[in-house]
């Protein structure tokens, strides 16, 4: 649905749910929304100028669960896809480490939406680590309407994810993903981003 139409519906209505199910909430004649992706902590072991790819494997990785990763992003609205959005994505080797140093850098990809706002990479599952869940660490860059996301994915049965700790709000439990096979028979996940728009264009 085109945002003026939305707006309209939402003049007769306080709010209404969307088709992905999250709540459009309008304020000051202004469409917010709480579908917004919660943010996680950057961590230190970010890295800049990671290479273009989508494909973080490597030869030498011991770890023995590969994946696949797919997910769209979204604007504020909750449904329309943003393409050309820049994603920095990185997590630890399979012995707990972070590649901070090499230029290879290992396990860190840059990726780009395409002109449906989908991405992808294939990796594996990393390790937990420091009694930290799995997870892999996402950076979705600022573009011309929205604002930067940091935030994490985690993987649903793992034991280490203990609530109020790297789970404190509703909308984390969405960043907690299901391992599926997919078409290809391989492992995969997938993580829908939904982003906010900045404040000077709200
Ligand atoms: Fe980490």
């Amino acid at each position: 649905m085109e945002r003026r139409k939305f707006i309209k519906f939402l003049g007769l209505t306080a709010f209404a749910v969307s088709t992905t199910g999250f709540k459009l909430i309008e304020e000051n004649d202004m469409i917010s929304t709480n579908c917004a992706t919660s943010s996680d902590m950057l961590g230190p072991f970010f890295r800049k100028n990671a290479p273009k790819r989508n494909d973080l494997t490597y030869k030498g990785n011991k770890s023995e669960i590969p994946l696949k990763v797919v997910g769209q992003v979204f604007g504020n609205d909750c449904t329309t896809p943003l393409s050309n959005i820049e994603l920095d994505v990185w997590h630890c080797d399979h012995r707990r480490r972070y590649d901070m140093k090499s230029d290879k850098f290992r396990c860190r990809g840059k990726l780009f939406t395409n002109e449906n706002g989908e991405y992808w990479f294939k990796t594996f599952v990393p390790p937990p680590y420091q009694g930290r869940p799995k997870h892999i660490h996402y950076l979705i860059h600022e573009s011309a309407r929205h604002q930067e996301l940091i935030t994490q994915l985690y993987f649903r049965g793992d034991n280490k994810i203990k609530k109020k700790n790297w789970m404190k709000y509703p909308w984390d439990e969405k960043r907690i993903l299901d391992i599926y096979k997919n078409k290809d028979k391989m492992p995969e996940v997938r993580l829908d981003l939904y982003l906010k728009l900045k404040e000077n264009l709200k």
